[in-house]
């Protein structure tokens, strides 16, 4: 059957606006509160402890802020090498190389798409002095907290949380953004609720939280002029889009419904093609569902090829690829993207350490180095790809992209 293109477009994942954010930004400026100090501000860190279950959280104008300070706080020195979650952002990986500290990459398991706990304690192994470990909670998706943490613990290394794409999704009762000595979440225009942008910092060590509400307002110290004893920043959040935080906090639980509805009707409308879903561990874990993910079983992939920047492949009968769904998304006005490139096959990381279960791993090939382990991120990025996950998407809008996804196996 021939669809005709969507008249406005299908995002991945775009902001969805209710209202009572405007309220709180109209507050701000009608009472003057245009800067980094407000109720809104005051109200959104209050609101996020209460809600993830932290003692503190200090807002932020991003989420790579809040990592920044968080790696900062872990005590990252230039030359120190830090264990990383490979198949991520670059926003996590990204302010350890601020401090001067090297990303090792860590690969990642097919259980949650995280970073792999085994893998980790092989890079003890093979890094014993290591002392901060940053892990990032993909798609909305909770890694095996338990495992890497104890892995942590054996080493006494400390965990920086990235639960930027996560917030909301809980792991064995508690909330992401709990498990890590100091934790991080974003309101990035995609996130599950956003400000347009910031971030929050979270720990529930008042001396910590107090060092980075300090550096991110410049770092100065009680004195009657501008006093500096150590560097600072300008990270704090805006009292402008605190109070669009504010106002997008009481649809959060509404917006992980409306995820998980979307997750859950990809899994039942695709379930004849070869492919699954972005796996999660249902027993242990709520994710909050961010973005629904597909991965086409091994046997189903057509030829595909990609350079650094670009993308071809052959298209065959009963078979398909990433690049022929996102393109044929793309003809019909849809967003998808492919999942997350690794860091470790990132131009910028080609010559940090990449950790498998079996040791050492060289980035750009999917080819073993160690033991016969494969490159888990490798494969997933050939494989994997993110569908438009949008929550204004309707379920009529979604059955057709179904339907789309459906003709490019035909
Ligand atoms: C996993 C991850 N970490 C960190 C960030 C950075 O957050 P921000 O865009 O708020 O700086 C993002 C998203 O943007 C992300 O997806």
């Amino acid at each position: 059957m021939e669809w005709k293109p969507f008249e406005e477009k299908i995002w991945l994942s775009s902001p969805t606006m209710h209202g009572e954010e405007l309220k709180y930004v109209t507050e701000a400026y009608e009472t003057n509160w245009m800067s980094t100090v407000g109720a809104n501000i005051n109200e959104i860190e209050r609101i996020t402890c209460e809600k993830v279950g932290r003692k503190y959280a200090v807002a932020l104008s991003s989420g790579t802020a809040a990592l920044h300070l968080a790696v900062k706080l872990a005590g990252v020195k230039p030359g120190d090498k830090v264990f990383c979650s490979d198949m991520t952002f670059d926003a996590t990986v990204n302010p350890v190389v601020y401090e001067g500290g090297v990303p090792v990459f860590i690969d990642t398991e097919r259980d949650t798409w995280n970073m792999d706990p085994v893998a980790l304690e092989k890079a003890f192994e093979l890094y014993p002095d290591v002392k901060v470990v940053v892990l990032a909670h993909l798609y909305g998706t909770p890694g095996k907290v338990d495992e890497l943490r104890a892995v942590c613990d054996k080493h006494g290394a400390v965990m920086v949380e990235d639960a930027a794409e996560s917030l909301g999704a809980a792991y064995k009762g508690a909330q992401t953004g709990t498990f890590g000595k100091y934790s991080c979440i974003s309101f990035n225009g995609n996130k599950i609720i956003t400000g347009s942008s910031g971030g929050m910092l979270l720990t529930d060590d008042l001396h910590a939280a107090n060092k980075a509400r300090k550096w991110s307002t410049q770092a100065r110290e009680n004195a009657p002029w501008y006093q500096h004893e150590e560097l600072g920043y300008n990270y704090r959040m805006s009292n402008v889009i605190a109070g669009v935080v504010r106002g997008q906090y009481p649809h959060l639980e509404e917006h992980i419904a409306q995820k998980k509805a979307i997750y859950m009707r990809y899994q039942e409308g695709l379930q004849d093609l070869p492919v699954t879903m972005n796996p999660y561990d249902a027993e242990h874990s709520e994710p909050n569902f961010w973005l629904s993910c597909l991965l086409i079983n091994e046997e189903a992939m057509c030829r595909q090829v990609r350079s650094e920047t670009e993308a071809l492949y052959v298209s065959e009968p009963g078979k398909s690829c990433p690049t022929e769904i996102l393109e044929t998304l793309a003809r019909y006005h849809a967003e998808g993207r492919p999942v997350w490139k690794p860091m470790h096959m990132q131009p910028m990381y080609h010559m940090n350490p990449f950790v498998g279960t079996q040791g050492y791993m060289r980035a750009r090939t999917n080819a073993c180095i160690a033991g016969g382990a494969e490159d888990v991120g490798a494969d997933i990025f050939s494989r994997g790809l993110c569908l438009p996950s949008d929550n204004k998407m309707t379920p009529e809008q979604q059955d057709r992209i179904i339907e789309i996804i459906k003709g490019c196996f035909a």
